[in-house]
């Protein structure tokens, strides 16, 4: 009884503390990242050069894959819906492939994309940390079209 009679008080004492606390962290919580605030910037700073509107749809990449490599264009990515299809269907998995930095694989090597994450490696881990989060930390995979799942599908957040 007592012990929770002093809680009771330390609560009342505190309570204006505690709310703030509350109310800072729920604030922290509810900063989903997404598309147009943290994901956008990013790809503009980092990826649009060789991905923007100048680079071909992806379908016509595959035709000639060496030829565009070449120019150092990669696949159009320039918009939201574009830059998805790389991630859910029908290239499931391919910006988690080509951005993981190795840690949990196999072979510990990092996708090919993860060097243009950043200039030093606390910003590329800093900057595949907030891809991470737009993806989803549950959802990171790297498994291809044929072999992920329906429930891991669905767990891919990518807010707009
Ligand atoms: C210097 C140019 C360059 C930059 C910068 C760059 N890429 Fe790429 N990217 C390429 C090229 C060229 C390819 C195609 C060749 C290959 O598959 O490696 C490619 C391929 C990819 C693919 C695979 C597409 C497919 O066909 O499945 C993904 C995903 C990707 N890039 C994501 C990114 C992201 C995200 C960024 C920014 C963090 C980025 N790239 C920055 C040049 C670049």
């Amino acid at each position: 009884m007592h012990v929770h009679e002093g809680v009771i008080r330390f609560m009342i004492r505190h309570a204006t503390a505690l709310v703030l606390i509350f109310l800072l962290s729920a604030g922290a919580y509810a900063q989903d990242v997404t598309y147009r605030k943290h994901i956008r910037p990013l790809w503009e700073a980092r990826c649009s050069t060789c991905h923007g509107a100048a680079s071909p749809e992806g379908a016509v990449f595959d035709e000639n894959k060496e030829k565009f490599a070449a120019l150092s264009q990669g696949p159009r990515m320039d918009s939201y819906t574009a830059l998805l299809s790389f991630v859910a269907w029908p290239d499931t998995g391919a910006l988690m492939r080509r951005l993981d930095d190795g840690k949990s694989t196999a072979d510990k090597k990092p996708g090919n994309m993860y060097v243009n994450l950043g200039n030093s490696e606390e910003e590329r881990q800093r900057n595949l940390a907030l891809f991470k989060q737009w993806v989803g930390t549950d959802a990171w995979t790297l498994k291809k079209p044929d072999a992920i799942t329906k429930e891991e599908l669905l767990r891919i957040k990518a807010k707009y």
